[in-house]
């Protein structure tokens, strides 16, 4: 397994047994500042690359129906480019309304430069 930083807390990195482990794209292509929106099954996931700290969240807005990756990616926040409320990218947690829910977050990887996101059964 490639040196890479996970992000979250030692137990959201842990593999949740349940889940599939998706390659989803390769590590070069999610430059630091960067975030990208991947079809896995019936999912949307959005893969962030926080300055080198990868992390994963579902990829539609916990207010209504909106893509994140239309919105915008900025410090540690997501931006909802529908109603604008701001997600940590951290934790999934919304920072400003009206959004008052947390994104879904998942596990991730890196195995030979390949970005692997861990999607509950
Ligand atoms: S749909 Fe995202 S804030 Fe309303």
């Amino acid at each position: 397994m490639n040196a890479a930083n996970f992000g979250g807390n030692p137990q959201e990195r842990a593999r949740n047994p349940n889940a599939v482990r998706y390659p989803v794209a390769k590590l070069s292509d999610l430059p630091p500042g960067t975030m990208r929106a991947f079809e896995v099954g019936s999912r949307t996931i959005l893969v962030l690359n926080l300055d080198g700290e990868l992390h994963a969240l579902n990829g539609i807005c916990s207010h209504a129906y909106s893509e994140l990756a239309k919105g915008f990616f900025a410090g540690d926040l997501v931006t909802c480019a529908l109603h604008l409320s701001q997600f940590d990218v951290r934790t999934g947690e919304p920072i400003s309304p009206p959004a008052t829910e947390a994104i879904a977050k998942y596990a991730l990887a890196v195995d030979e430069g390949v970005i692997l996101v861990d999607i509950p059964d």
